[in-house]
């Protein structure tokens, strides 16, 4: 399929493991893509929890909802715009936005629906070779806000493809 935005295979075992550490919880990923990270996610899953996944190709999740076929996931083919302005549910406990919303964009309304010590992960923030004109600053912009507030702790790794770990405060 020409998928090259796969996430990659230390991510995919970080993932597992942070989604490990939230038993019973609810998770979130924006962007399935064909659902590497996704599979990753699923394996670190306990049987209380639940994941929900959110893309807006239907060629791309259609191959992730064939190849993980699991009641603990809800497939969402939507735009994630549309999907973070829109959301009424309960907060989440993980998310793992892998999309412009909810990373680059609509930033503050996707924090506001994770919960307290929730978990927000992102990765490719090192230099990729997919990385189009310009992307460098939008990155380098995006660690500026995320470093000025002060109801997030968060961790950048030089590492993968460069992962920060952010945890939601009680502030
Ligand atoms: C970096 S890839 C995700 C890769 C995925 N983590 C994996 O391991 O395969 C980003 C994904 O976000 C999707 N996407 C882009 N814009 C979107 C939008 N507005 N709403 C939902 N998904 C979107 C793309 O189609 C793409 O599959």
């Amino acid at each position: 399929m020409h998928f090259n935005m796969a996430s990659d295979v230390y991510t995919g075992s970080l993932l597992k493991t942070l989604a490990a550490s939230k038993p019973g919880g609810r998770l979130l990923e924006l962007g399935t893509g064909t659902g590497l990270a996704t599979a990753w996610i699923v394996a670190g899953l306990d049987e209380t929890s639940s994941l929900v996944t959110v893309e807006n190709n239907e060629l791309l999740i259609e191959v992730a909802r064939k190849n993980i076929s699991d009641g603990r996931v809800e497939f969402v083919l939507t735009d994630g715009y549309e999907w973070i302005k829109n959301y009424k549910g309960e907060k989440f406990d993980f998310i793992f936005a892998d999309a412009m919303p909810g990373k680059y964009d609509l930033f503050d309304e996707t924090i506001s629906l994770l919960n307290i010590g929730g978990l927000y992960i992102i990765d490719d923030m090192l230099p990729q070779p997919n990385w189009p004109d310009g992307h460098d600053k939008k990155v380098a912009d995006f660690i500026n806000v995320l470093e000025k507030r002060n109801d997030l702790s968060l961790t950048k790794l030089n590492w993968s493809t460069g992962i920060i770990i952010i945890t939601k405060l009680n502030k």
